[in-house]
């Protein structure tokens, strides 16, 4: 279906948990261990066969963490049953992900999205206050041998923080069949802040002017290859190419509220309707009409965390 704004929304995001096995710099991780708050499975399908009726294609289970819930298989599967969907994707930082590829495959998901800001162990530490770097690669060698694909990986880069090792990521590019994607760090904390450590795309770029693009945007991504490359290198730029006019995606976070921009705290409440597919189809319908036409990063105050939202 179509919102106020003519776009045809196609993507629905899917938060299932807002717990996270990482405390990342940029995340803001608040209070989220609201494991109380978290739908069922059963209920997760019912939101999913509203949506599909809404007219929406594609799905991505993300967090919080997804995978730190135990019953995520069974998720997927719920999901993949309610609705026709041409893909069942998922975001996760990898760190658990070796350890369920395999039955995330089976259940029928059919690609991955891993959040990897640095392969150096002490960076990677500092910025997730995990030691679990091993255990990402791993985990995204897992991920290919179960046939998940594509298999993409999400960075975002801060100055002076990660910003050196841009160069090894891109590298990943260039050895794997992997698309490595830098995110343009979002204001979700303080603005100026932010501001200053944001490495923009356009930078990015010229510091890799051996990077020529291929194709059209792809959603939210423009891709870049070099000879030789065996994957792609994507520029996400949500604050300096902002992608709102194109936007075809609808989020519900992991208490079952819709937010229907990243943006913008605005949400929309479906729990009253789970038990009443039609009254729940209208409510999704309703959440999607009440897209706005825009963010505007520059001019919001502080946001809190995106393991809310699930980025
Ligand atoms: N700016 C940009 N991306 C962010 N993510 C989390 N916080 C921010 C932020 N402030 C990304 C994560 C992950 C995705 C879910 O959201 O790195 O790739």
């Amino acid at each position: 279906m179509r919102d106020t704004f003519g776009r045809e929304i196609r993507y629905l995001r899917l938060s299932i948990t807002t717990r996270c096995n990482l405390d990342c710099v940029y995340c803001g991780k608040a209070a989220c261990e609201k494991r109380a708050t978290e739908l069922s499975p059963d209920e997760l399908g019912r939101i999913a066969r509203a949506f599909a009726a809404c007219g929406i294609e594609r799905v991505r289970i993300t967090g919080g963490e997804p995978l730190v819930r135990a019953d995520v298989c069974e998720i997927v599967r719920i999901v993949r049953q309610n609705g026709d969907f041409s893909r069942v994707s998922l975001t996760t930082n990898g760190v658990l992900l070796a350890d369920c590829a395999e039955k995330l495959a089976q259940a029928g998901l059919t690609d991955v999205n891993v959040s990897l800001d640095s392969t150096d162990h002490h960076v990677y530490r500092k910025l997730t206050g995990s030691d679990a770097l091993r255990r990402v690669l791993g985990g995204i060698d897992s991920a290919r041998d179960a046939g998940l694909s594509p298999i993409k990986i999400n960075a975002v880069l801060m100055r002076g923080v990660n910003d050196d090792g841009a160069e090894a990521l891109v590298d990943l590019a260039r050895r794997e069949p992997i698309d490595v994607r830098f995110i343009e760090l979002m204001p979700f904390a303080d603005p100026a802040e932010t501001a200053r450590l944001r490495v923009t795309g356009e930078e990015l770029l010229s510091r890799f002017p051996f990077l020529e693009p291929v194709g059209a945007l792809e959603g939210t991504a423009r891709y870049y290859k070099a000879p030789g490359f065996a994957g792609r290198v994507g520029l996400i730029s949500p604050v300096t190419r902002k992608f709102c006019a194109d936007c075809d995606r609808i989020r519900v976070l992991s208490d079952g509220c819709v937010k229907p921009c990243l943006g913008f705290d605005e949400t929309f409440d479906l729990k009253p309707w789970l038990s009443d597919p039609a009254a729940l189809e209208q409510a999704a319908r309703e959440a999607i009409l009440r897209k706005p036409a825009g963010h505007d990063f520059t001019a919001h105050a502080p946001r809190p965390g995106l393991n809310n939202t699930g980025g």
